[in-house]
């Protein structure tokens, strides 16, 4: 048995985790900045690789504690190298590659799409290819015919705003802080999904493509329209319909591509998965084997990139230590 240390600075989460090769959890642990970039707003590059600075040697010996595990028990390494914000890849890059060098460990860059894609099937591991991977999150909607490990082919996705981002930015109108996924989430418990009306879009050019703009602009009609007292007071039937219309628009493309494909199952990954209304949706609504991720599994965690560089090291074995970081690295590269 194996052990894979797993590294991920991408974004604003500083997060390292030990799996073994057999996809067993050893540690997973997350130091979210989510306090620093919610009086922002959104987040702040500068801010967020400063940060990861700070706390990436605490977090790698937290998760080696946690584990159970030295560095010398590590037989590999993997860093996610794209994609995301420079400054922040950086940091558990160079950390990663330090640590590779030092101890003379095999090291590998993994896509952090590629992590969110695969990590169903470390809470799964009987979904079979070919499946159908929805990553939904802050930075992407796509939905995409996995055949095997690196054969992915994207066969819908967001012309505009990711799912994630659009729950952001509506929560933002409604001083929501970030990321207000979550939390609207929680609000919208209270609510009537069909008090507002946000149609799905009509997109002539492609078929399968999701859009979130045109019902951020709705929203963002409605919302001028109040007084700040009825803003608070429909705060609840707001953020049910908005939270809807997104969940629905995700299921309606899936329900179009299955008839067109033959996947075993849905298997869906990204911070907004974790949301249950897009779960009960799914399970009522989509006539496949549906999978989740466990809810740490969704958002942004290191287990989902150890698990994935795993996957890749045992095809294409380990990277040489000169890889670069790819900001805008695809599922394709
Ligand atoms: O996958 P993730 O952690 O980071 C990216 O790779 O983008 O996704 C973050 C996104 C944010 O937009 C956040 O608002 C959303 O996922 N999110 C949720 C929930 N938890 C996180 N959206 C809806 N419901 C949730 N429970
Ligand atoms: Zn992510």
């Amino acid at each position: 048995m194996q052990r894979i240390l797993g590294i991920e600075t991408s974004c604003d989460d500083t997060a390292v985790a030990v799996i073994t090769s057999t996809g067993k959890i050893l540690s997973n642990i997350l130091s979210s900045q989510d306090d620093f970039h919610a009086k922002y707003g959104g987040i702040v590059p500068e801010v967020a690789s400063r940060k990861h600075l700070e706390l990436i040697s605490v977090v790698v010996q937290e998760a080696l504690t946690s584990a159970e595990t030295t560095l010398s028990e590590i037989d590999l390494i993997a860093v996610t190298h794209g994609p995301g914000l420079v400054g922040s890849l950086l940091i558990g890059v160079d950390y990663a590659k330090t640590l590779s060098s030092l101890l003379g460990k095999p090291i590998i860059g993994v896509n952090h799409l590629e992590g969110h894609l695969l990590s169903p099937t470390l809470l799964h591991p009987e979904i079979c290819f070919p499946f159908l991977g929805v990553i939904v999150s802050g930075g992407h909607t796509q939905c995409i015919l996995v055949e095997g490990i690196g054969q992915y082919t994207i066969l819908a996705e967001t012309l505009d705003d990711a799912c994630g981002e659009a729950l952001d930015k509506f929560g933002k109108m409604l001083s929501i802080p970030y990321p207000a996924g979550p939390k609207i989430e929680k609000i919208a418990l209270a609510g009537d999904p069909n008090v507002f009306s946000f149609p799905l879009p009509k997109i002539r050019e492609k078929r399968f493509a999701l859009s979130f703009s045109g019902i951020k602009t709705a929203a963002s009609l409605i919302i001028q329209g109040m007084t700040p007292e009825e803003r608070e007071n429909r705060k609840a039937d707001l953020c049910a319909s908005f939270q809807e219309a997104v969940m629905k628009q995700i299921i309606h493309r899936i329900q179009q591509l299955i008839p067109l494909y033959s996947f075993s199952g849905i298997a869906f990954s990204g911070g907004v998965s974790a949301n249950q209304r897009l779960r009960d949706l799914a399970l009522q609504h989509v006539q496949k084997p549906v999978y989740f991720p466990s809810r740490i599994l969704s958002t942004d965690n290191a287990a989902m990139i150890a698990h994935a560089g795993y996957q890749r090291y045992l095809i294409n074995g380990p990277m040489a230590l000169d890889f670069p970081v790819i900001s805008r690295l695809e599922l394709s590269q």
